[in-house]
């Protein structure tokens, strides 16, 4: 039976681009293959923009990329739809919807993502990530692209006694970054209210590793996270690795994080594009939803994880905080695993080996 019906639902869905109204949830429980989806994907040239392509390629979706180039890499987009230009720029946003008119679900990735280039640059920050977002979703509201998922952050968080943090946790971002990001979940709030959009806010915790067929990875070469900086360390481009605070009330004295496999990340927004009906049951609204493994690692025990992956010891020391600098935080999960039906599947380990695989094919290419 079900054999026979999908073909039809499918044609019916890709001929006359109507949105077909089906039971997500009886999809789910028959283990229905989704119905694929065209999706644009903006900083799709980039780290996680690129992952998600990937992981919605191979769940049979088709991901269309809008990226500036400002960071990312064209290599990175090489097989899917691809247009260059910026996420407010009303004319490329125009041929991406007349290219594709099915395209009725947007992954909104694209950003200025540098913590400390923030704070010296904070006008470029709240240009590209806040107002251009806000053009970008009224063009996306007005071509009738009425779902979006946006990638915001888990450092929008304020800290908390014992470090693991819902969605309702208080927030109070501490950087220009930190705070656009903030500012556009408000707004997309504001706007899905406004033009009936339903949209999530995915605040992710922290991304390590690649795609685990090295389709894509870390491309910036001063990255300040800290796989990347053991990578360095590993390869002999840094001297050394600073444990940089050792007094904070963690269970080691040093910071705490959530580090979260990016191929994990990227399948969660699969899980986003299929459910988001499933999400919105009674039709437009925003959620904001965690994304993060739900445990934390302090710093001493991920370098401790490289070494025993990496196979040999990191040259440390321990050094003073940096400034702002803060204890961390990990993920309350729940919510991604009840709205989503997502968790994680793979571990720090794979992570770390995926990221040292990531670097060893760039310094081949
Ligand atoms: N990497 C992290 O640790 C992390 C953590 C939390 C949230 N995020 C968010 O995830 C998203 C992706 O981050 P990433 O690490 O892949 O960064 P990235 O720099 O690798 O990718 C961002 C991409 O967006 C593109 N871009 C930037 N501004 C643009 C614009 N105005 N128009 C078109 N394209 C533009 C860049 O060229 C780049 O390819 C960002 O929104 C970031 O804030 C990242």
């Amino acid at each position: 039976m079900t054999f026979l019906v999908l073909p039809i639902l499918k044609k019916l869905f890709l001929s006359a681009n109507t949105r077909i109204v089906y039971d997500n949830r009886a999809m789910r429980d028959a283990e229905i293959d989704p119905i694929p989806r065209k999706v644009l994907v903006t900083g799709g040239a980039g780290y996680i923009g690129s992952t998600i392509c990937s992981a919605l390629q191979d769940s049979g979706h088709v991901p269309v990329v809008l990226d500036s180039l400002v960071n990312g890499r064209e290599s990175f987009a090489r097989s899917h739809p691809f247009y260059r230009g910026d996420i407010a720029d009303p004319g490329v946003l125009s041929r991406i919807f007349e290219d594709h008119p099915d395209i009725n679900f947007a992954i909104h990735c694209a950003a200025l993502a540098v913590v400390p280039d923030s704070v010296s640059r904070p006008y470029d920050y709240y240009k590209n990530n806040v107002t251009g977002s806000a053009e970008l979703f009224r063009m996306l509201a007005d071509f009738g692209c009425e779902n979006i998922v946006f990638s915001s952050s888990a450092s929008v968080y304020d800290n908390v006694q014992g470090f693991m943090v819902t969605e309702d946790s208080p927030t109070r971002p501490q950087s220009p970054y930190a705070r656009s990001k903030l500012m556009t979940e408000m707004m997309l709030e504001d706007m899905a209210a406004g033009y009936g959009l339903k949209a999530i806010s995915l605040r992710y915790f922290n991304p390590i590793g690649a795609d685990p067929r090295m389709r894509s990875g870390q491309v910036q070469r001063e990255a300040t996270q800290i796989v990347n900086i053991l990578v360095a360390v590993a390869n002999g481009e840094r001297p050394i690795f600073n444990v940089t605070g050792t007094d904070w009330p963690t269970r080691d004295g040093t910071g705490i994080r959530d580090y979260i496999h990016v191929w994990d990340l990227a399948q969660a927004h699969v899980k986003a594009v299929e459910r988001i009906d499933d999400v919105f049951p009674d039709g437009p609204g925003f959620v904001i939803i965690n994304l993060g493994t739900g445990s934390g690692v302090t710093v001493r025990e991920i370098v401790s994880a490289f070494e025993n992956v990496h196979g040999s010891p990191i040259p440390q020391e321990d050094a003073p905080p940096r400034p702002g600098d803060v204890a961390g935080a990990y993920a309350n999960a729940d919510k991604a695993a009840e709205l989503l039906g997502w968790q994680t599947t793979m571990t720090l380990e794979d992570g770390i080996r995926d990221a040292l695989a990531w670097a060893e094919s760039l310094s081949f290419s």
